[in-house]
């Protein structure tokens, strides 16, 4: 158990010692680095992994410029190579949030991951917000030397704390604390969402939260409203990108459960198969882990399909949204 400890103090370190700040590239004093933020390249890591004409195309800099700070963030980075037995180390720190069906879990390999984005997307009453609360309620189980924290950045305003009660109290927690352990954001745009999933990092580092879930519910939704047609898609594209890279570096850094839903459209020219497709294209569905396909099945129950896993095998499992939680199909 010491040891873990110690691990951690350590690793904390070193993630202090690489920790400098984007004014520290040659030629970025405060107002191109205003600029850059406000686009969303708010850390090294962001330019890092740039292309120079993404950059170009959102700040107007020159591409000398461009090159130079990519260049510099890479080497600051030390972006460099671990071997196959730290990894496993790493591996060994995943924690699993139960979400009360066994065979939900099950299909996961026993949870929903932390240092891993699971992306829950289908249609309209699928249960994906529902998945969201529980998991919030959930994730206070962990048994963490803190009392975990869950975040949940809602944009549809479908977040309702009466729900949260009801969950805790199927899962056998006091509601009043299960309520404290979940800071709420309203995001009113797709920029206020991007901003929000950055602020996350300040609960973490300066107020000393132990965050162990981050919920954005819905990923898409504002992303979706805000680009419509052709010409502007690949501007959307560009800016999903980048937000699922913060929250995917979130969840690396911080050992963290990162839960975002999706949406999915009507493909009426699609005749074999189920015609729906999600939002967000490759971006959203390459930067997940772990992607579920949610339906509503028989009697009321719903169908959760695991569609995209590092290390698991496809499958289905069946779930009810009861009062209490979310329980097996009996
Ligand atoms: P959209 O956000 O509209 O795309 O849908 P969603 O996938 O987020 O659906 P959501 O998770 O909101 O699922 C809604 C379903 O959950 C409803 O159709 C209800 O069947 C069920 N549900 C919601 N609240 C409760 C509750 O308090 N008790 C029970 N038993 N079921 C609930
Ligand atoms: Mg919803």
């Amino acid at each position: 158990m010491e040891k873990k400890t110690d691990q951690r103090v350590e690793e904390k370190k070193s993630d202090e010692k690489k920790e400098i700040d984007i004014t520290d590239l040659p030629g970025v004093g405060a107002a191109t680095a205003e600029k850059l933020i406000s686009v969303g390249y708010s850390d090294l890591m962001s330019i890092a992994v740039a292309t120079p004409a993404e950059i170009i195309d959102t700040t107007g800099m020159t591409e000398a410029l461009a090159k130079k700070i990519i260049a510099v963030a890479r080497s600051r980075l030390e972006m460099g190579f671990e071997s196959g037995e730290e990894l496993l180390r790493r591996r060994e720190k995943v924690e699993k949030i139960n979400i009360g069906s066994a065979d939900f879990d099950a299909l996961l390999g026993g949870g929903f991951e932390t240092g891993a984005i699971t992306e829950c997307f289908g249609e309209f009453g699928s249960g994906k917000t529902q998945i969201g609360h529980t998991l919030a309620v959930k994730a206070q189980m962990l048994k963490d030397e803190k009392d975990p924290i869950a975040v949940y950045i809602d944009t549809e305003n479908t977040f309702r704390p009466e729900r949260i009660k009801q969950l805790a109290e199927g899962a056998g927690l006091d509601p009043v604390k299960a309520l404290k352990g979940i800071k709420v954001a309203r995001a009113y745009n797709s920029d206020h969402q991007m901003l929000l999933v950055e602020k996350v990092e300040d609960l973490i580092k300066k107020h000393g939260m132990n965050v162990k879930l981050i919920i954005v519910d819905s990923l898409t939704a504002h992303f979706r409203a805000e680009f419509i047609g052709r010409g502007t898609l690949a501007e959307r594209q560009q800016k999903l990108n980048r937000h699922m890279h913060t929250l995917l570096k979130l969840a690396d850094m911080y050992n963290l459960c990162v839960y975002v839903t999706n949406q999915v459209m009507a493909k009426p020219d699609m005749f074999f198969g189920d015609p729906t497709q999600a939002i967000g294209g490759h971006i959203v569905a390459h930067a997940s882990t772990f992607r579920i396909y949610l339906r509503k099945g028989k009697k009321g129950s719903r169908v959760a399909k695991l569609i995209d896993s590092p290390n698991l095998p496809e499958g289905e499992a069946n779930f009810y949204v009861e009062t209490s939680g979310i329980k097996d199909f009996k």
